[in-house]
């Protein structure tokens, strides 16, 4: 039986209370909590670093998922794994070279992720599926949450499943933005592992309910 994870992103929190939103993620069953940095260049908003990692990873045990939207992650990498990350996803499209930033992660001890925006075709991450434990492809441009999902970003998420099996690997494929109680059976149909879940967590009235229906 396929285990699907969902990770709530503390981007849909309430800025002035991140410790409560690791409660609630933690009350919820919740086991990831999704950490969406952003840079404002890579993407048009700003939203928190290490500081924030390092003041939550005290508050739960839960596995912080760190989403770098930003140009330069090769600068950040070591700062977010000392701070507390558990895994750390940089975009395809950022500065540098992904496969000296998938070793740096990996030799750090982290899950390593390479994350594409939705105009960036899934073929891209071919050469770097053997080194990956996490696919973030999103299902909406990067930068805000409460976006609508784009559905032909699930066609990608159904072709790389295609390749991940083609290739013998066994990496997770997770999807980001505009993932709610409609679109997140369509994304566990398309072969998502795990759901990156902002606006529709954080506004649930039962986030452990919520949870349950799709966690397994
Ligand atoms: C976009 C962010 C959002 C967020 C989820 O850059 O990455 O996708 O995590 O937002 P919702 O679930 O509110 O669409
Ligand atoms: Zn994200």
């Amino acid at each position: 039986m396929k285990q699907t994870i969902v990770s709530p992103s503390i981007l849909a929190a309430d800025f002035a209370d991140f410790g409560g939103a690791a409660a609630l993620i933690d009350s919820s069953g919740a086991k990831w909590l999704h950490m969406d940095v952003m840079d404002g260049s890579f993407v048009p908003n700003l939203t928190f670093g290490t500081p924030l990692v390092h003041a939550l990873r005290d508050k739960t045990k839960a596995f912080f998922d760190v989403h770098l939207m930003i140009v330069h992650p090769g600068r950040f990498i070591r700062d977010f794994a000392e701070a507390g990350a558990d895994g750390i996803t940089f975009h395809y499209e950022a500065e540098g070279h992904p496969q000296n930033y998938l070793e740096e992660i990996k030799g750090l001890g982290l899950k390593a992720g390479i994350s594409i925006v939705p105009s960036t075709p899934v073929t891209v991450l071919e050469e770097t599926m053997p080194f990956i434990d996490i696919a973030l492809i999103m299902t909406v441009n990067p930068g805000f949450g409460g976006q609508k999902l784009i559905p032909e970003c699930l066609e990608k998420v159904k072709k790389l499943v295609k390749m991940r099996e083609k290739a013998g690997l066994s990496f997770l494929i997770s999807v980001d933005g505009g993932i709610n109680e409609i679109t997140a059976p369509e994304a566990k149909e398309a072969g998502s592992d795990i759901l990156v879940i902002g606006s529709a967590f954080f506004s649930s009235s039962d986030k452990k309910g919520f949870v349950s229906r799709f966690q397994s």
